[in-house]
């Protein structure tokens, strides 16, 4: 292999299941497409694996031009804990300029492989720059998430630092900011005067497949909302950032998260949700506690929803419902339901069904946008019905990019847009903590059934307000 490549990707984790999912996936896409050109991926594990071992490892089941893609990459066998292997690694990397380390592995971990680059002085942008992608979950907590970003800036400055959350690589999720900000009409619609409420449902059909050792310690809270839904929130209060660039899109972002509260007390605006067995896909599921590797007492919430407030002069008073559950549906939708007109003519009328507007933002599985009107309805009596218009990017212009492929284009760019900084991640925590400690009081965990929508709760949660989730 070529040392001196422009770009050298080291991937501690190699063998797990991201890599040969979603990472060397999107590097080989970006290859194809050549985004990403004269680089070298050095793949490191802990198994016994050949440089070709490897490459048949994680080679997709359609690999078109495989071979001339993976010979870039090398297998180089690491036991993390073992300071006395980083020589070997430095020594490979000697001649290296430009290196982007994945700590594709558990958090566990994040501290020493940080503390040997620094020891190995791989930290240090001399010959070139350095980079660190450290993978979501950021910590489990706000205090294990201040250790963990206190062992990295040992060794990385926070310029050298890209927190994926890759909901943020969705194309969908960037598009939040260009229809918010380039579109008279939603600029006028964005404010309290205006919309009634926000719903965000971000959730899976999927039940933890073989992830139990993560999911358990983590649950729905840690895994999705802390991060994706958070996230999601911001980018859609956020005011216009003065320019592109990613600290003003942050500082933006930032703001927001500073004013999200719980709307009233947590017994009133949280649920949370196990799911149990049911019927998913018109077959039987298992429920939760009978996964693979989950302890039968298990009491990891796999649903979580609420109701939170922004105490800003955009939407104060206006409630932002939340939920996000695994063995629901596959889905992430965001939808501003906007206020009734006064009801002084049509609703009057008995064949009337009118319905508030909502202007719908669907992330996946379709990516597009979607309005709500009222219209006439269609026969001799009039009448009113709801109509919708819609524009579906993915069913006009095909698949988009996977988030990966987008963010791997910016780390080598050094573009930290879609990356969260620590404050947000901190600011995240001090949210997200707050459900846990409520938890430890109140042990409600309602269970529902796979392939349902959630607890029954979340729908009280949302319908004592008068409202109802689309
Ligand atoms: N998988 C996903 O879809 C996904 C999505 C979002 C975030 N993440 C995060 O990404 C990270 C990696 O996830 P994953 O699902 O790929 O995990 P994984 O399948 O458990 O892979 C972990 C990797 O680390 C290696 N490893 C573990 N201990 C080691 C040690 N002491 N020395 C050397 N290598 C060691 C494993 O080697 P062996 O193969 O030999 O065990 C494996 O290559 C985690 O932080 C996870 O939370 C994953």
């Amino acid at each position: 292999m070529n040392k001196t490549r422009a770009i050298t990707i080291v991937i501690f984790g190699a063998t797990g299941d991201l890599t040969k999912r979603k990472l060397i996936p999107a590097l080989f896409a970006l290859h194809n497409e050549h985004r990403i050109k004269d680089f070298q991926i050095i793949a490191v594990g802990r198994r016994e694996f050949t440089d070709q071992k490897f490459r048949d490892h994680v080679k997709p089941s359609t690999a078109k031009d495989w071979i001339n893609f993976s010979k870039n990459i090398t297998y180089h066998k690491l036991e993390f804990t073992n300071t006395k292997e980083y020589a070997l690694l430095t020594k490979k990397l000697s001649f290296c300029t430009n290196i982007a380390f994945y700590f594709a592995t558990a958090p566990e971990y994040f501290s020493i492989i940080a503390e040997q680059l620094r020891k190995h002085k791989l930290t240090n942008e001399s010959i070139g720059w350095r980079r660190v992608i450290i993978e979501k979950p950021f910590g489990n907590n706000l205090l294990t998430a201040q250790a963990l970003n206190t062992a990295l800036t040992k060794a990385f400055s926070e310029e050298q630092i890209y927190r994926i959350d890759h909901y943020l690589g969705k194309e969908f999720v960037q598009n939040i900011l260009v229809l918010r900000f380039t579109n008279t009409i939603l600029d006028h619609l964005w404010h309290k005067h205006i919309i009634d409420h926000v719903q965000i449902t971000v959730s899976q059909k999927d039940g933890i497949g073989t992830r139990a050792g993560y999911y358990d310690n983590a649950g729905a809270a840690r895994d999705f909302f802390q991060s994706h839904i958070l996230q999601l929130i911001a980018l859609v209060a956020m005011e216009p950032p003065g320019s592109l660039t990613a600290e003003a899109i942050r500082n933006e972002k930032m703001k927001v998260l500073e004013a999200l509260e719980y709307a009233g007390v947590l017994d009133e605006s949280t649920v949370r949700g196990q799911y149990a067995a049911g019927i998913v896909d018109a077959k039987k599921a298992i429920g939760y506690i009978a996964e693979a590797n989950v302890p039968k007492q298990s009491r990891t919430e796999t649903f979580v929803a609420a109701k939170l407030a922004l105490n800003n002069f955009r939407f104060a008073g206006v409630p932002f419902y939340v939920r996000t559950g695994k063995r629901t549906t596959d889905v992430a939708d965001i939808h501003i339901v906007l206020k009734d007109l006064p009801c002084l003519l049509f609703c009057a009328l008995p064949t009337a069904k009118t319905r508030s507007n909502v202007l719908t933002i669907s992330i996946q599985p379709k990516q597009g946008i979607a309005l709500r009107l009222n219209g006439r309805s269609t026969g001799h009596t009039l009448g009113v019905q709801p109509v919708k218009l819609e524009y579906c990017q993915n069913c006009t212009f095909g698949s988009t990019p996977e988030a990966y492929e987008l963010l791997f284009a910016d780390i080598i760019r050094g573009d930290h847009t879609l990356f969260t900084s620590w404050e947000e991640v901190k600011r995240s925590w001090q949210i997200t903590d707050k459900l846990h400690e409520h938890w430890k009081k109140n042990k409600n965990l309602p269970l529902y059934p796979a392939g349902s929508s959630g607890p029954k709760e979340a729908d009280i949660l949302i319908e004592q307000d008068g409202r109802r989730w689309i």
